[in-house]
């Protein structure tokens, strides 16, 4: 193995962001501010609002945040015990009522870029 690639992977193992992840994750901060903070709050503990607080959702229980009443299907999720992964979040981003018919989410993100960013963002915050 090339000692670049060596570092690569070793960077992946680390789980150290790459310069351009890093991009990411700042340019998803400014969509959200832009797209999501109206209804969202992204803090650790941060309240509900219109929506649920989304600290830590990448990998958190579908429909767990406290203090939040979600819909129907979002609360079958939560029963069901399934998680958000990027991809489904990613998913349901791109058309929330195609991913999750009957959610009180109306808003999509058709941007693909955009999407990617955001996802990248939300996936910082742990
Ligand atoms: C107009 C208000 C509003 C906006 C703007 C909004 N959302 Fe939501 N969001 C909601 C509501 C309401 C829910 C709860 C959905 C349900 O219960 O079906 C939700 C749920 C979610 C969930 C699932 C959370 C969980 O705990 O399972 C994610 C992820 C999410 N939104 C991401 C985003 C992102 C990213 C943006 C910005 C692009 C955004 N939302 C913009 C209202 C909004």
């Amino acid at each position: 193995m090339s000692r670049t690639r060596y570092l690569a992977v070793a960077a992946l193992a680390l789980g150290v962001a790459s310069p351009a992840m890093a991009n990411d994750v700042a340019d998803g901060q400014v969509v959200f501010k832009q797209m999501c903070s109206a209804c969202h709050t992204a803090t650790a503990g941060g309240k509900a609002g219109v929506g649920p607080n989304l600290h830590g959702v990448v990998g958190r229980k579908i429909g767990s945040a406290p203090g939040f009443k979600y819909s129907k299907p979002l609360t079958a999720d939560a029963a069901a015990g399934t998680k958000w992964t990027r991809e489904s979040v990613s998913t349901y981003l791109a058309a929330p009522q195609k991913a999750k018919p009957g959610t009180s989410m109306m808003i999509a993100v058709k941007d693909e870029a955009k999407r990617a960013k955001l996802v990248a963002y939300l996936n910082s915050l742990k």
